[in-house]
Parts: structure tokens; sequence; C-alpha cells
């Protein structure tokens, strides 16, 4: 099972220490020409890297943007850092936040951003890309090896990646002045006003940030346009395969996870928040972040995501959520920017090849059914009887499970829909009729390759997982070799990928504005509107189609019924 963990989390365990494109680190007299950058908030000592086009471009990795939220800071929110005494050594890797990795330096401060920047390569000011990285709010981290900038960096812009707090550590939640929740999210807020305060010294504009995520990424970028403490620290979003607008309403809190927290750190009193927090406290970070497989005893390594962004009750704090993002995109308490939303064709399929090759699982999922599928299916708390026999009929045709095809079909479709397709179906939906600017819906649909999920003999992609599209946009060197240029189509999804970020960040539309975009020559991306709700396939081939998975989505707007 925790190998299927270290699958579902994508989880950077097993990194090899891979080393990235570099110069300056190993290089002893690179730092006589290392790069250097003055800002208002201080100054910085990076290093080079090279963009797989052989671009060189300057970097600056790890730099803190809020005091370490260690000791008595820890549950704490972000204290952004204003001003940097010395002189901030950004030519290395920050660490990770804490989460169970063995062979990649974790440490509870952590609060680093990460810049790249060809600014020496151009005169203007340039967009910048914002980036929040997937792992379901619980793993993975904003460092080059797992959000390597050397395909973006071909482009005219500032790349900015960052780490925020994760699990316990970044989101718990007790709906009382202990934890009022969100912490993650405000540090990702943070790390924005650090952007609006000192990119420009890096050659980014300030006036044209695009804020990017995959996943829990995605849910972030949907949560600023929302957030009253996001209000005017971006202009364009993009959003890949997660959404907050989900079954039901975003929680007030999440007292239940902090109790487990507690529980699996052996606290001997946690019955109140003021026990959890207390003890909570008292513990090694690496104790909070070892501990995570301990909430994924459930069937299969269930459910996927577990903590959330929530709603936070009013104790005088300043509040990163302070109503459900449904409601608030319906009540037009938002700041509507250009938006591209996407899912991938086939998401969390791969869940469902797990059981169906397993005897002992499909035996506990055909017999314990009614147990087994809220929480897997992350559905909404309460009576779900009617829920599940209901997917179950839809999916599955109400047969048995068994290992055939059939079943890793529809199991597979159920498991990408509840986790991921529905949620963002719903978010392009009410974009699209809410926001007062464009809204663009894509579906991922290219094999190439390498995949998320690999057939375990064949070692092939056999469907376009979650997080499949990040291939195209970043070095991924934990995981997966660089792409080099060449003719393979694996290379153009690159170029035709990076053109798009780059195009949207800079006019707000993906399509052409000129022949300087070759890749896009083909283009022609219409805005998704409540009446046809057109999308683009994104294969080898861009195709204008409308609807996307909509006769799948039937079911679960009759379960969870939502005014659009
Ligand atoms: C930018 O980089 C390219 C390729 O590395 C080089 O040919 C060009 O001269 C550079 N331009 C400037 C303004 O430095
Ligand atoms: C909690 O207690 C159990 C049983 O004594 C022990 O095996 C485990 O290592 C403890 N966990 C932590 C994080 O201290
Ligand atoms: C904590 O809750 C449990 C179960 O509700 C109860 O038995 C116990 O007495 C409580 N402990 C304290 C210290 O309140
Ligand atoms: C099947 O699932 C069981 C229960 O989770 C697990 O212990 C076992 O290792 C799995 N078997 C295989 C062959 O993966
Ligand atoms: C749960 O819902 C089902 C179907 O709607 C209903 O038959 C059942 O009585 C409900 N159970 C409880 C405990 O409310
Ligand atoms: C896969 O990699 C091989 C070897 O680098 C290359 O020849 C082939 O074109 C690639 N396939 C795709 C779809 O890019």
């Amino acid at each position: 099972m925790w190998f299927q963990l270290l699958f579902l989390c994508f989880i950077i365990i097993q990194t090899d220490g891979h080393r990235v494109q570099e110069n300056a680190d190993s290089d002893p007299k690179a730092s006589d020409d290392a790069p250097r950058i003055v800002s208002p908030s201080g100054s910085f000592l990076g290093s080079w890297m090279e963009t797989r086009r052989g671009r060189r471009f300057e970097a600056y990795r790890g730099i803190r943007y809020a005091e370490p939220a260690v000791g008595e800071f820890r549950f704490q929110p972000p204290k952004l850092i204003h001003h940097y005494e010395d002189e901030v050594d950004a030519s290395k890797e920050g660490p990770a936040c804490p989460l169970p990795a063995t062979k990649v330096e974790i440490d509870e401060d952590c609060l680093r951003i990460n810049v790249y920047t060809p600014r020496s390569n151009t005169t203007n000011l340039l967009p910048v890309i914002f980036y929040i990285h997937a792992g379901g709010f619980y793993v993975m981290t904003g460092r080059s090896d797992l959000a390597g900038p050397h395909y973006l960096l071909d482009r005219d812009i500032v790349l900015v990646t960052i780490n925020y707090r994760l699990a316990t550590l970044g989101f718990i939640s007790t709906g009382d002045a202990f934890a009022p929740g969100n912490n993650g999210m405000k540090d990702q807020v943070a790390a924005l006003r650090w952007v609006q305060k000192n990119i420009k010294s890096f050659g980014g504009d300030p006036g044209l940030v695009t804020i990017t995520g995959c996943s829990a990424g995605s849910r972030s970028v949907m949560l600023h346009m929302v957030s009253p403490m996001s209000k005017g620290l971006f202009h364009r979003g993009i959003s890949m395969s997660g959404s907050a607008t989900s079954k039901a309403p975003v929680p007030h809190h999440q007292f239940h996870l902090a109790q487990k927290q507690a529980i699996l750190l052996n606290c001997s009193h946690t019955n109140t928040s003021e026990e959890i927090i207390a003890c909570l406290k008292s513990k090694p970070y690496r104790d909070l972040g070892y501990s995570l497989k301990g909430f994924f005893d459930h069937f299969n390594s269930d459910p996927v995501g577990l903590w959330t962004a929530v709603v936070e009750p009013d104790f005088g704090q300043e509040r990163f959520l302070t109503m459900d993002p449904a409601d608030a995109i319906r009540e037009g308490k938002k700041h509507s920017v250009p938006y591209i939303i996407s899912q991938t064709r086939n998401e969390f399929f791969w869940k469902a090849l797990y059981v169906v090759k397993n005897e002992s699982l499909l035996k506990t999922m055909n017999e314990e059914w009614e147990r087994i599928a809220p929480v897997s299916f992350m559905l909404p708390p309460g009576n779900s009887s009617a829920a599940v026999r209901r997917l179950k009929e839809t999916y599955l045709g109400d047969r048995k499970l068994v290992n055939d095809e059939a079943t890793a079909d529809g199991l597979g479709k159920l498991y990408g829909d509840a986790i991921t397709g529905f949620p963002v179906h719903r978010m392009a939906n009410l974009m699209c009729r809410y926001s007062t600017e464009k809204v663009y819906y894509a579906e991922f649909d290219y094999i190439g390759n390498h995949s998320h999920y690999e057939d375990p003999d064949t070692k092939k992609p056999i469907g376009v997982a979650h997080h499949d599209d990040l291939i195209y946009l970043f070095t991924l060197s934990y995981r997966f070799p660089t792409i080099e240029v060449s003719d393979s189509d694996d290379s153009q999804m690159v170029d035709k990928m990076i053109a798009i970020w780059y195009n949207f960040a800079k006019y707000g539309d993906p399509n052409p504005h000129n022949s300087k975009i070759p890749e896009l020559s083909t283009l022609d991306w219409p805005a998704m509107t409540p009446i046809d709700r057109k999308y683009l396939q994104l294969g080898e081939h861009f195709t204008v189609r409308e609807k996307l998975f909509e006769d799948r989505f039937q079911v679960w707007e009759e379960l969870y019924p939502l005014q659009y």
C-alpha cells in the first residue's frame, strides 16, 4: 500500500539525487561571473542555468520570502520578509517543506521562492508566470527538480515557483481561534506580495502576473480569485486538473484531521483544539512530515484528497476565505481575469487498476461498496447510501466488479470524475457564466513517451494521467528525462504548451496575435460560453469540441445539484 501511496502522491521519496541542468553549483570558477540582483528588499546572489535550447538565464533559488514558521510561529500566518540585512545566497536549491522524503532535504524553515529570469537577454519588463505546485496540499515542492524552468525560459517570461506549508503544518483548521486554517494559502499570498514588491528588479512586470497551478495548485489558483487577500496580486489564471468548487460547499474546519494528526503522533490529550495544538507544537517537524501515510490507511490508499482551504470564521485575523467559492463566483465577489481551465483525458484512471488487479481489494470493494465508496470517491459527509448505489449503477452497470476491461474503465472514470473531472467541470461552468473575462476550457489529450502512470509490464503510458500536462511545461528531473529539442512529437508538444502559456501570459488570450509564434499558427480556440460550452482538445492536433464529458457528469449534477 505504501508503494501505491508513493505513486498516488507523486512523492519525491524515490528521488535518486538526479542532478538538474545547472552550471554554477559545481563549478568553482562560476561564482566569479555569478549574477546578482538588487531589489527594494535586498540583494541576491544567483547562478546561471541553461534552457533546453541553450539559452543562458539567471536562477535565484531558495530565497526565504517569509520568516521561518517555526517554534512559536508554527501554525501561525506567514510574516512576509520586507528587508534582507545581508546578501541572500540564492545560488542553490532550498529545502522542501516537511513531507515523507528521504533523499531530498526537508526543513520546517521552507517558505522559499525561486525566480528564473532571462532579463540579461531582453530589454522590456516581461510577463511573470507564478507556478503553484501540485501534491494534494500534502506533498511536493517548487524546487527545480520538481518544477524545472528549462522549457518555459526559452520564452521571454519570468518564472516564479514557490513552496508553501503542507498538510497539518499548512492546513490544520480547528474551527476556532487556535487554528482558523489556510496558512498554506496565506503563504502563497505572501509570495505573491513578495513578487509585487521585488519582481521588477528581476525583469518581471508586477502588473502582468499569471498565476498557474496543477491539481492542488489549480484549486489554489481558483481560490485566489475569490480571496479578499489576493485582490490585485495577479492578472490572469491557468488551472489544470483541480477545483475548489466540488460536490459540496467548502467546510469551515477540518477538526477531524487535526485530531487524527494528534493521535498519529501519540498525543495523550486529543479532545480539544487547545490540547491538540499544544501537543502538535511540541512535536519535531520530521514526525509531522513522516506521519503522512497514517492518513491513508483506508482502502486502496484512498482518499486522494484530505486537506482543503476552509471558510474561516472571523476571530479578528486576516481571513483568506470568507465565503464558499461557488457562492462568491455567483455573487460576483471575485477578481475576474482571463482564465484557462483544463483537465486530462483519464486523470485518476490508474487507481482502478490497483483494485481490479488485486483479488483481495476487488473482493473487499464488492463486499463493502457502501463503506468504501464515500471515502474513495470523496463524497460529502452524511447519508450517502443512495448516492453510492446510483454511482455504481451509472459507472459499473450495477455489475459485480471483476478483473476485466469494463470494470477497469468504469471504475477508472468514477475515480477520475469524482476527484477531478466533475469539480473542474463545475468550475468551468460557473466561471464561464459569471466571470467578466474570457474563460478558455481544454482537455489535455496527448500520450507521449512518458506518463505519471506507466504500465508495470511494458513501462509504457496507457492513458493521459493526472499531471501528464506538466511533462511538457516543466522539466521533472526527479522522475523523467528532459525532452531534448528534436522533431519528435514530445518535443513539439513542449513547444506548443510553452507557446500557449507565453502567449496567454502576455496577451490574456491563447490565440495567436501575430506570426511570431508558429507553434500556434493553426490555433483558433474560442472562449467557453454557457450555451455551446466549447473546449480545445489538446492532442497531437488542436481540435475544438464541445460539452466535455457532460454525459458522465449528469449523474453528479443530479446527486449534488447547484444553481449555475
Ligand atoms: C539572447 O540569447 C540569444 C540566444 O542565446 C542570443 O542569440 C541573443 O543575442 C541574445 N540577445 C541579447 C539581447 O542578449
Ligand atoms: C506512537 O506509539 C507507537 C506505539 O507505541 C509507536 O510505535 C510509534 O512509533 C509512536 N509514534 C510516534 C510518532 O512517536
Ligand atoms: C475525551 O473524550 C473521551 C471520549 O469522548 C472521554 O471518554 C474522555 O473522558 C475525554 N477526556 C477528557 C480529558 O475530557
Ligand atoms: C493487494 O492488496 C493488499 C491489501 O491492500 C496488499 O496487502 C497486497 O500487497 C496487494 N497485492 C498485490 C499483489 O499488490
Ligand atoms: C439513507 O438514505 C437512504 C436512501 O435515500 C434511505 O433509504 C435511508 O433510510 C437513509 N438512512 C438514514 C440513516 O438516514
Ligand atoms: C520517444 O523517444 C524516442 C527516443 O528519444 C524518440 O525517437 C521518439 O520520437 C519519442 N516519441 C515521441 C512521441 O516523442
